[in-house]
């Protein structure tokens, strides 16, 4: 990989992804037991919000690869009382092996890399959560059947994936990953609720070259006709510093239900990057229901973390 991080799936070129999530099923197949690639390594892991599966599969993630991971309370760190993130990332560099941050501001995270001589993860800003998207494209390969041995993204060609619910930092790595692998998005929200402008319009320049749908819905009935994949994630995520307002009343016709289920492609699957608000945004129907992936889903985070972390911190 030619970037030092990973704070964006624009970071990454289709033969990275391709390389992670190859390195991914063989993780997933037991590899590392017979090598221990982070071992003597040891990984920060500074968190600013609450986590639980970011922060126990990077965690455990680590263990298994032989290295060590310290967990940072943000809150404890000398940041909190106004260190700079500059001579926070020079000093860490001098002890640490790599990064894993969960900030708020995505800005504090790319400054954090610019500094720090180690590779630096991004676990989730309040604009990106690059991976999650990474981890989630390798459950629709495993479910879908898809074979990425040729390094050829036109096994993505065929799927749609129909995001439901805000136009977070979820949705906006989707259309990042989508522009990447040249599937069919559609970003389905209430109006009032799109995902980040200039991230859209970068994906659109991308798409160009990869033959990738992206558009934006604000008719679930509609959106999910032939979908292959219905995500959706909370209509209230964590943080919000930009003080972005929320009104729960402008999502009660984007619930993931039944009915919402049945106008969908036949062989669909339902994904939630978790936590989930069970009765808002999925109903728990839906979410226990037999085209529910969610909890295969939060297992390939630890798979997929410690191929970023194998390829990255190595
Ligand atoms: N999906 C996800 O990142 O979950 P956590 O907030 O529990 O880490
Ligand atoms: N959009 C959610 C994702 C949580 C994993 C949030 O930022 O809170």
């Amino acid at each position: 990989m030619n970037n030092k991080d990973l704070i964006s799936i624009f970071d990454l070129e289709p033969v990275d992804i391709f390389k992670i999530l190859t390195v991914s099923g063989e993780l997933k197949k037991g590899k590392e037991k017979d090598s221990l690639p982070l071992k003597g390594k040891v990984v920060g892991m500074i968190f600013q919000k609450p986590s639980t599966r970011t922060r126990v599969s990077f965690e455990v993630g680590v263990y298994q690869l032989g290295g060590c991971a310290i967990f940072l309370n943000a809150q404890d760190l000398q940041l909190k009382r106004g260190e700079s993130i500059k001579d926070t990332a020079k000093a860490l560099s001098r002890y640490l092996d790599g990064i894993v941050i969960r900030a708020y501001a995505h800005e504090d995270v790319m400054e954090l890399a610019s500094y720090s001589t180690i590779p630096v993860i991004n676990g989730l800003t309040d604009l990106l959560h690059p991976c999650q998207v990474i981890s989630d494209v390798f459950t629709i390969m495993e479910k879908k059947n898809i074979d990425c041995s040729g390094q050829n993204i036109s096994g993505f060609a065929n799927i749609k994936v129909v995001y439901i619910g805000d136009g977070n930092n979820v949705a906006n790595s989707w259309m990042n990953m989508a522009s990447k692998l040249g599937m069919e998005l559609v970003i389905c929200v209430p109006e009032g609720y799109e995902p980040d402008n200039s991230i859209l319009n970068q994906c659109v320049e991308l798409k160009k070259e990869t033959n990738t749908k992206i558009s934006i819905s604000h008719v679930p009935g509609e959106a999910v006709k032939n979908a292959d994949v219905i995500y959706t994630d909370v209509w209230k995520s964590m943080g919000n510093k930009d003080g972005r307002k929320i009104n729960k009343e402008d999502f009660q016709s984007f619930r993931v239900n039944s009915e919402l289920l049945s106008g969908a492609g036949k062989d669909v699957i339902v994904m939630h990057c978790l936590p989930a608000h069970r009765g808002e945004e999925i109903t728990d129907e839906v979410m226990d229901g037999s085209c529910s992936v969610v909890f295969d889903q939060a297992e390939n985070r630890l798979h997929v973390q410690k191929a970023i972390m194998e390829i990255l911190f190595k």
